[in-house]
């Protein structure tokens, strides 16, 4: 019989009271990191909760993966499937395999997954088909552009999930007419709250964060989003439009993009190319930028928290919240619309609020109390 002085305490909880409550945190991509790390934050502190952390390996450089669990302080995953890159099909399945076994091995209360990468539909599925009940965070985002692949994780992650965490009112709609409301929950963005928490420090320690070689005033782009780096013609219009623009441009290059650059475009002299930053480097350099070119989702709310218009290389956005009074402007990749909208005169009025009070993981934290 097992020596119960041996037994660590949160085990012994466990044992002694049904209350407690094991959460298996799914993450693959650089922006789950991100999130992640603010909602774990909150769990680890709470002793009725057990976090396992499962990395999908979706993503793996280190300057993708790595720098925000050093930086974000994000434990040591406790499985890391090391999935890599490869087709939706190759890496979804692979996913959905190395999930299972981990789910059977763990069989936690709940599965905690973010976003609309490949790494959250696998979580959700693999889930869902053992029982095991889903929260989504950032649930409820919708492009209406089914070309997307991430629009099809969101809708499938959505429509499987017991517990739906919605960012904002517009979610909350497209979830209600989804016939989703009675699992939805308002929680507010957990982007937003971190951007809160970590704006501050980059205030006090600006040197720290400074890349070197970053001009003094510049526009901070970025390109990943398949709909661009896919189609030769979009990436050739938005580097026709850098050129054509009358300022230094920064680009942190995701690796899907530089692959695909190189020895296919010229790049403008004015085009700094620099590696994928850390979070705190990436703040800290919207901060200081002029305006943002970009088709992250992620980069379209922190230029907007941040105070900085953005214009996003898209067709749409799902954070229609951003686009009033132009902070954010819809160009797609047509030169003359990117050139026109940099140089639009800034927004007159300031930012709303809508994205929550900033305590978005504390009302993820309660609610999940509730699961069992
Ligand atoms: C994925 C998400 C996207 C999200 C983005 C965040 C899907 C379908 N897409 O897109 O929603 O906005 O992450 O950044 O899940 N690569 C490397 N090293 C890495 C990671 C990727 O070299 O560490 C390269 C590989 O060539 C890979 C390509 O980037 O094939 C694309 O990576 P993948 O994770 O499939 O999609 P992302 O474009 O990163
Ligand atoms: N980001 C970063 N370093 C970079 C580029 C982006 O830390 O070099 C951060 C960015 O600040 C945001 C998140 O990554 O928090 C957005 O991720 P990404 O654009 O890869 O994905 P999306 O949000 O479009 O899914």
């Amino acid at each position: 019989m097992a020596d119960i002085n041996r037994i660590p305490l949160t085990e012994l909880l466990f044992f002694i009271d049904v209350s407690m409550i094991k959460i298996l945190t799914i993450a693959g991509a650089r922006p789950q990191f991100i999130k992640a790390a603010t909602v774990s934050r909150k769990l680890r502190a709470n002793p009725r909760i057990k976090e396992i952390l499962l990395h999908t390996g979706q993503h793996y450089d280190q300057n993708m993966s790595d720098i925000f669990f050093r930086q974000l302080d994000i434990p040591e995953p406790d499985y890391n499937l090391g999935i890599g890159s490869g087709s939706h099909a190759v890496q979804t399945g692979g996913m959905l395999q190395g999930i299972e076994q981990i789910l059977f091995t763990e069989k936690p209360d709940v599965t905690l997954v973010y976003g609309d990468t490949n790494s959250t539909l696998a979580g959700a599925l693999a889930s869902v088909k053992l029982h095991i009940p889903v929260a989504h965070v950032e649930a409820g985002l919708r492009s209406f552009n089914r070309t997307m692949p991430e629009e099809i994780n969101r809708i499938v992650t959505d429509r499987i999930a017991d517990l739906l965490f919605a960012p904002t009112l517009t979610a909350i709609e497209n979830l209600e007419r989804e016939g989703l409301s009675p699992i939805t929950r308002f929680s507010g963005d957990v982007m937003y709250d971190s951007v809160r928490f970590y704006q501050q420090r980059i205030l006090r320690d600006q040197e720290k964060f400074h890349i070197p070689g970053v001009p003094d005033t510049y526009l901070l782009a970025t390109i990943h989003r398949a709909e661009n780096t896919d189609v030769p013609e979009n990436l050739i219009r938005i580097f026709s439009a850098f050129e054509r623009l009358p300022f230094d441009i920064v680009l942190p290059l995701h690796p899907r993009t530089r692959k695909i650059l190189s020895g296919v475009i010229q790049i403008p002299s004015r085009v700094h190319l620099i590696e994928p930053v850390g979070y705190l480097e990436m703040l800290s350099l919207t901060m200081g930028s002029v305006k943002v070119l970009t088709d992250s989702g992620g980069l379209q709310k922190e230029a907007y928290f941040l105070g900085k218009p953005c214009i996003t290389l898209r067709t749409e956005t799902e954070w229609i919240e951003t686009l009033h009074d132009r902070w954010n402007i819809i160009t797609g990749t047509d030169p003359d619309q990117i050139i026109r909208a940099v140089n639009e005169t800034l927004p007159e009025t300031p930012q709303k609020s809508g994205f929550g009070n900033g305590n978005a993981a504390d009302i993820i934290e309660k609610e999940l109390l509730t699961i069992k």
